[in-house]
C-alpha cells in the first residue's frame, strides 16, 4: 500500500456525524438574517495581499504573521482570506455600490489564519460574517447585538457574555496613543520583543498582548474609554441605554481593543467560559473610516463574524445538536426481477412523495440482511417487494417502529398506501 497522505495541520474535516449541528446553526442564522433584512453576498476566498494589508493593518497578528500568501503564475501576491469584512467592503466598492446607498449584508465561508492550532483556534475555520454599511448612528450597534442575542436564544446556547467598549473616533486615539506611549516607553525594560516593535509601529496593539508576563503592566496602561471625544462618549452611552432598555446584559471592558486595525466607536465580543482559552465566539464592532480607507466614497459601517466551530462546540456541550433526519421508507428487494423493477418502483414513489426519504436496498443481500439495514436505517415502514409480490402486482407495508402486522397494496396504490402508513406511524 502506498503511504496515506496526511491532511494540513490546522485544517478539519467536517464529519457527516457532526453535520447536523453545521447545518442547524447555518440554517438558523439564514432564518434570522432574512428577518432582521440581511441579505447574502458571495465574495472571493482570495484577494490582493494589498487589501488586507491596508484594511486590517500592517502591526496587527494577522497580517504580520498569519497570511496564507503565495505568488500566482502571474506574479500577482494573492491572500486567502483571513478575514471577511476586507473583501465585502472591497466587493461594494468595486461593484459600485455605495453612492450614498446602504446595505445589510452577510456572508459564510472558510477563513484562514496561520495560527499556532489548539482546540477551538484552527487554521481553516469558518465564520459567518454580518455587515451593516451606510449607518451611523447607534441604533444599528444596538440591533445587531439583540440579533445575535437572538440567535443564541433560538440555537440554546446559554454559557455566553456580551462585552463592549469605545474606541473612540481616530483623533481622540491619536491622543490617547500619545498617553500610551510614554507610559510603555517609561516601561520599556519591562516590554517583550514583540510589544517594543509594535510601540512604534501601532501601541495600542501590546494590550493585546497574550504575553502573561507583560499582564501587570497591560493593567496599570492608561485606559482609552478615558480619553474618549463627546460624539463617540454620547454613541457609546446611547448604546448601554438602549441594551438596558432591551434587557440584554453586558459588560464594559475597557481593554477590548480587538486584533484588526480597522475598528472605531463600538467594539464587541461575545465570551464563553465553557471552551477554555478560545473564548470568544461572536466578535465585531465599527469601521467607520475603513471604506475611505481602501479607496471608497467615505461610508460608516459595522459588523461582526462569529466562529462556527467554537458555536458548534458550545452548542454540542450544551446537547442542542439534531439527530441526522432517518429515512421514511427502507425498499426491501427480494429476488432478481424485483431488484430490477425496485429500481423503476422507487423512482416513481418519489415522483409522487417528494420529501419523503426512500432508502432502496443497494448491493444484494439476503432478507435477514436487508432487514438488518432498513433498521439501522431508522424508516419507519419497510417496503418488502419479492418476485412473488411482483408477479401479483402488489407490494408488502411491515411498519418498523411499533408492533403491527404487514399488510400489501396494489402497486398503483402503492404511494397513497406508504403516505397512510406513515401518517399512523407518526401518530401512534
Ligand atoms: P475576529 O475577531 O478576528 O473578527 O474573528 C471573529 C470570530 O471568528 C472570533 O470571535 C472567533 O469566534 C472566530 N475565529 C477567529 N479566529 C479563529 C481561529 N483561528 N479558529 C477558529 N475560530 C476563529 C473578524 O474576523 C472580523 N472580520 C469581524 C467583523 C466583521 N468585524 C466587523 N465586521
Amino acid at each position: 500500500m502506498s503511504e496515506q497522505i496526511q491532511p494540513v495541520r490546522g485544517m478539519n474535516d467536517v464529519l457527516p456525524a457532526e453535520i447536523t449541528a453545521w447545518q442547524r446553526l447555518e440554517s438558523t442564522a439564514r432564518q434570522l438574517l432574512a428577518e432582521y433584512g440581511y441579505q447574502e453576498i458571495r465574495v472571493p476566498m482570495v484577494e490582493r495581499t494589498e487589501l488586507f494589508q491596508r484594511a486590517i493593518g500592517e502591526y496587527t497578528d494577522v497580517v504580520e504573521k498569519e497570511m496564507y500568501t503565495f505568488v500566482d503564475q502571474g506574479g500577482d501576491s494573492l491572500t486567502l482570506r483571513p478575514e471577511g469584512t476586507a473583501g465585502v467592503m472591497r466587493a461594494l466598492i468595486s461593484n459600485g455600490l455605495l453612492r450614498g446607498q446602504r446595505h445589510k449584508l452577510w456572508c459564510d465561508g472558510p477563513m484562514f489564519r496561520h495560527e499556532r492550532p489548539q482546540k477551538g483556534r484552527y487554521r481553516q475555520f469558518h465564520q459567518i460574517d454580518v455587515e451593516a454599511v451606510g449607518f451611523a448612528g447607534p441604533d444599528v450597534d444596538v440591533e445587531l447585538i439583540a440579533l445575535t442575542a437572538r440567535l443564541w436564544r433560538r440555537l440554546g446556547i446559554e454559557r455566553v457574555r456580551l462585552q463592549i467598549n469605545s474606541l473612540g473616533t481616530p483623533e481622540a486615539r491619536r491622543i490617547y496613543r500619545e498617553k500610551l506611549v510614554e507610559y510603555l516607553r517609561a516601561h520599556h525594560d519591562q516590554l517583550d520583543a514583540d510589544s517594543r516593535r509594535r510601540l512604534e509601529g501601532n501601541p495600542l496593539r501590546v494590550l493585546d498582548s497574550k504575553n502573561p508576563e507583560m499582564r501587570a503592566l497591560i493593567e496599570a496602561a492608561p485606559v482609552l474609554t478615558d480619553h474618549l471625544d463627546g460624539e463617540s462618549r454620547e454613541h457609546f452611552a446611547a448604546l448601554c441605554a438602549a441594551l438596558e432598555a432591551l434587557g440584554i446584559p453586558f459588560s464594559v471592558n475597557p481593554r477590548l481593543v480587538r486584533g484588526l486595525d480597522y475598528y472605531s466607536r463600538t467594539v464587541f465580543e461575545w465570551i464563553t467560559d465553557a471552551l477554555g482559552a478560545q473564548d470568544a465566539v461572536c466578535s465585531g464592532g465599527r469601521y467607520d473610516g475603513l471604506i475611505a480607507q481602501l479607496g471608497g466614497e467615505p461610508t460608516p459601517g459595522i459588523g461582526f463574524a462569529m466562529g462556527i466551530e467554537r458555536l458548534v462546540a458550545l452548542m454540542t456541550q450544551a446537547g442542542a445538536v439534531p439527530a441526522p433526519a432517518a429515512a421514511d421508507v427502507f425498499v426491501v428487494v427480494n429476488g432478481e426481477r424485483a431488484a430490477a423493477y425496485g429500481l423503476q418502483l422507487v423512482e416513481r414513489l418519489r415522483d409522487a412523495l417528494p420529501g419523503r426519504r426512500f432508502e432502496l436496498n443497494l448491493g444484494g443481500g439476503n432478507f435477514k440482511a436487508q432487514f438488518r439495514r432498513a433498521d439501522r436505517s431508522g424508516a419507519a415502514l419497510a417496503v418488502i417487494l419479492g418476485d412473488d409480490e411482483l408477479a401479483r402486482g402488489v407490494a408488502a407495508l411491515k411498519p418498523l417502529r411499533r408492533d403491527a402486522g404487514q399488510s400489501e397494496s396494489p402497486l398503483p396504490d402503492l404511494a397513497a398506501a406508504i403516505q397512510s402508513a406513515l401518517a399512523t406511524a407518526v401518530e401512534t
